[in-house]
């Protein structure tokens, strides 16, 4: 079954096409990154008006690249929640019109399902069940995956999500928007362990997260240093802050594996491309004796193919929207209603 996939969900205009959920057979990307780089982020109004401008050309993209046309198709599957409202407008309301034009069903994506999706283009051998943690730019949970289309949250951050913590950090340390990948670079040369921040766990609740307190440290560490002219090492101020945060990331991780017996780990979002969390998770899984599954580089950011990848499983379920399917800012991750 060959699925179209369509993303819209943040800054990131993709549409893919994906067969059987585990072959990417094309995937055309438009990051709006050089236009929110002015602004020092997301501005969500000219972000839907990029997705509109780009997502005709890039579903033409995505079926020349794999030599298809919609005849070839047999589903579409877009992002539907969650993320910024008028960016998942588009794409939605792209879909629909190209299923009442072909026929074709269509079936509606959690986004961070479709992050998790990622790793099954990348490992063929990887199935439900497994612990996922997901961690981007708006959210961070640890999710028991027991099936392609059965999800529980197991724990999540009570306020900021890791990637929002990065990225503000970095923006006032002068660094260009999205801040996170450019902290990972500046950390590539310093020393973990050399600046104190305080723990990102919240007492009581053994699997949850809360990096606020975290985030007020480090920007005041900065403003303090600036403040009273203090030369710091900014390669150590971010290696020390990834490694934190990494830590709070694979402590919990390691905590709701052995609750849940987990028989596998799978790292999954934007943040999942950082070489330090990475590297934590990777002592994690050989501490548990457990297989590791990172996402490749190339599908840790948004993109149209772990949606079309997700899609088919959904679409397998029998989970097909209605005409009236709207999209929604919010939506946990476990709900099926549609
Ligand atoms: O999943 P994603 O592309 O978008 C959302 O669904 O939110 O995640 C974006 C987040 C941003 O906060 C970005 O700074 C962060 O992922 N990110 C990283 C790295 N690459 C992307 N954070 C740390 N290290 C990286 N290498
Ligand atoms: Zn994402």
């Amino acid at each position: 079954m060959r699925m179209l996939g369509i993303e819209t969900s943040c800054d990131e205009t993709s549409v893919a096409v994906v067969q059987d959920g585990r072959h990417q057979l094309s995937c055309a990307v438009r990051t709006q990154i050089d236009i929110h780089r002015l602004y020092g982020g997301v501005v969500p109004e000219i972000a839907s008006r990029a997705h509109v401008e780009s997502i005709g050309r890039l579903t033409q993209m995505a079926l020349d690249s794999a030599g298809l046309t919609l005849a070839d198709i047999d589903g579409i599957a877009v992002t539907a929640w969650p993320g910024l409202i008028g960016a998942l407008l588009v794409g939605v309301n792209f879909a629909k019109g190209l299923s009442l034009a072909t026929g074709l069903p269509l079936t509606p994506v959690h986004h961070l399902r479709g992050h998790v999706a990622a790793n099954y283009l990348a490992y063929p051998e990887l199935s439900p069940p497994f612990l996922s943690l997901i961690v981007s730019g708006g959210h961070t949970s640890l999710v028991h995956v027991t099936g392609y289309t059965e999800f529980r949250t197991l724990g999540r951050t009570r306020d900021d999500a890791a990637g929002e913590c990065f990225d503000k950090v970095a923006r006032v340390l002068g660094l260009p928007y999205p801040g996170g990948v450019a902290m990972d670079a500046l950390a590539q040369t310093g020393r973990a362990g050399t600046v104190a921040f305080p723990s990102a766990e919240v007492r009581g609740a053994p699997l949850d997260f809360s990096f606020s307190g975290l985030k007020t440290a480090a920007v005041n560490f900065l403003h303090n240093a600036q403040q009273k002219g203090q030369d710091f090492c900014r390669a150590d101020f971010a290696a020390s802050l990834m490694d934190s945060v990494a830590q709070a990331l694979t402590g919990r991780l390691e905590e709701a594996a052995r609750q849940v017996q987990a028989t596998a780990l799978v790292l999954a979002g934007g943040v999942s491309a950082n070489s330090v969390l990475r590297r934590r998770a990777l002592e994690t899984a050989q501490k548990l004796d457990l297989p590791l599954y990172l996402p490749p580089l190339s599908l840790c950011g948004d993109n149209a193919a772990m949606i079309a990848a997700q899609g088919f499983f959904e679409l397998s379920a029998g989970h097909i929207a209605p005409s009236s399917l709207n999209a929604l800012a919010t939506r946990e991750i476990e709900d099926n209603e549609i």
